[in-house]
């Protein structure tokens, strides 16, 4: 879009739904402090729409929705409702102090979704379609229609509705493949269908909503480009229901870097790919995978002698994109004691860490406690400890403040911690387990007493070497107070170059968060 709005035929929109459909991955809930910090990395980035989140979901998504449009003046701030009133009412709400608010309606045009979930006919999920659209203009200038699982529609029924919604209204029409179930032909056919057989589609702007549960998703949303949609619906580091969404980094660098083939722009900064990849990383405890194109730890390595040689000889031998055009870190880089906080300072905002005083004295202090055990310290190593750091950013209900254990095959795993509590008072508990880190979490249970179930733990090492920092992950299971107590995944992550402590430390995250998300509820 222009200023006054009009679509741009050279301009894709950039809809991020990291904080909505990237919030709907198992154990990737955040507070609302957390989805402010990612909104203002993708205005900053150049994102042109936010959607932020459900706002009738909870109290929490509506409160992240209010705050995030009162606080992010640059982006189009959208809120997800399904197509009846009072989700609209709730969005409206929500969205009242946005400078452009969004409201994004819709429902199923699937025979499945209109049989079996929605129990109607054609026409009357029609009928309801049309009527949130004309109740939601009452509120907002601009609403975007979901034609949910149009992937998997009748072309027929979904050109009705696409015109239906937009002489409602409508200024945006999604086109969801809700269940990755659409190949990269059929899809780009279906939007082409859309553009000829849809008499009022000029009106409004095509957008194109993947999933990835054939691994296609991108590929579908840039078949879908090709052939006249003009918004993408994505998400950082792919992360969405099931296998996730379309991920914003795939597409936005393969429009940049075959702008031959597709001939078109977004406005996104793509140096800032990398640092918001990190953050989103950090913040949801999801990890990004290491052959992950454009963000994975592997996407610039080159192991292979024939390939070293080349890339030394002339870069372009075996990398079609620049590292530095996506802001990833170059990783040759090490640090030591001695570089001091200037020289931590300088690598962290290279690196795309923007941290206050006091986070940043925290960093260093850590900073010298891993110089000091492995003598030098590179940026995957910087980057565990600002992200087991970010865990100390995050209000904390419970601090671990020691964690001793013994073991051994001649000893019984036994743990004793000390905790200080939301009261200031300090607790001191032991316990034995089956292993260490099983000792570990037991002692703990038996100070915080919050009643979960361990779904997920892994270690992974950061960097090569028996000194390397140890990076673990872990997702615990547990009822939710609100949405009639339905089971919610919180993940926490610890990094340590001793893997006992980074368990400890990551235990302690998903702790805090799960308190966390029971006291924003209650408050709610
Ligand atoms: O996948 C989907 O269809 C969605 C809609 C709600 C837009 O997420
Ligand atoms: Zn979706």
């Amino acid at each position: 879009m222009d200023e006054s709005g009009v679509e741009s035929k050279t301009t894709v929109i950039v809809f991020d739904t990291t904080l909505r459909d990237g919030e709907q991955s198992p154990g990737a809930a955040m507070n609302i402090d957390e989805k402010l910090e990612i909104a203002r990395a993708l205005e900053e980035m150049g994102v042109d729409v936010i959607e932020a989140g459900f706002p009738i979901s909870s109290p929490g998504d509506f409160q992240a929705v209010q705050r995030i449009s009162k606080e992010i003046r640059n982006c189009i701030i959208c809120g997800l409702t399904r197509a009846n009133e009072k989700d609209i009412d709730v969005a409206a709400e929500a969205l009242k102090d946005a400078a452009r608010p969004r409201i994004h309606t819709g429902l199923g045009v699937s025979d499945n979704h209109i049989q079996y979930k929605l129990r109607t006919t054609r026409e009357r999920a029609l009928e309801m379609g049309v009527e949130a659209v004309k109740y939601a203009r009452r509120f907002v200038d601009d609403v975007e229609y979901y034609a949910e699982d149009a992937g998997r529609a009748d072309p027929e029924y979904l050109y009705r509705v696409v015109e239906a919604v937009i002489d409602a209204g409508a200024t945006v029409v999604n086109i969801p493949d809700t269940t990755g179930y659409s190949t990269p032909a059929e899809f780009g056919a279906l939007i082409r269908g859309i553009r000829e057989n849809v008499p009022n589609i000029d009106k409004a702007i095509i957008s194109v909503h993947c999933h990835n549960d054939l691994g296609m998703a991108t590929a579908n949303t840039l078949s879908a480009v090709l052939n006249g949609a003009r918004q993408v619906e994505v998400t950082i580091n792919g992360i969405g229901e099931r296998a996730g969404n379309t991920s914003l980094e795939e597409v936005v660098m393969a429009l940049k870097t075959r702008r031959d083939v597709f001939g078109v722009d977004t406005r996104i900064n793509t140096r800032r790919i990398y640092p918001v990849s990190r953050l989103v990383s950090q913040l949801t405890g999801i990890p990004v995978q290491p052959n992950k194109a454009i963000v994975g730890a592997n996407a610039f390595a080159h192991s292979s002698g024939i390939h070293q040689d080349g890339v030394l000889k002339e870069r372009t031998t075996y990398e079609i994109i620049n590292p530095r055009d996506v802001g990833a870190p170059d990783s040759a880089i090490i640090l030591s004691a001695r570089s001091g906080r200037h020289g931590l300072r300088h690598r962290l905002e290279e690196l795309g860490y923007t941290l206050d005083d006091e986070q940043f004295e925290k960093v260093y202090q850590r900073f010298l406690e891993v110089a000091d055990r492995k003598k030098t310290v590179d940026t995957r190593d910087l980057e565990a400890i600002v992200s087991d750091e970010a865990r100390l950013f995050f209000e904390e209900a419970y601090h671990l403040e020691q964690v001793q254990v013994t073991c051994g095959n001649m000893s019984i795993p036994t743990a004793t911690v000390r905790i200080k509590g939301p009261d200031g008072q300090v607790y001191c508990d032991a316990d034995h387990g089956t292993g260490p880190v099983d000792a570990v979490y037991r002692a703990i249970n038996r100070v915080i007493g919050e009643p979960n179930e361990l779904i997920e733990f892994s270690v992974q090492a950061v960097t090569e070497g028996i000194d390397a920092v140890g990076r673990v992950t872990i997702r615990i299971q547990a009822d939710e107070p609100v949405n009639g107590g339905a089971r919610r995944v919180f993940s926490g992550h610890g990094a340590d170059t001793d893997i006992i402590v980074a368990s400890a430390n990551a235990y302690m995250h998903a702790l805090n968060r799960l308190i966390a998300a029971r006291r924003e509820a209650r408050q709610g």
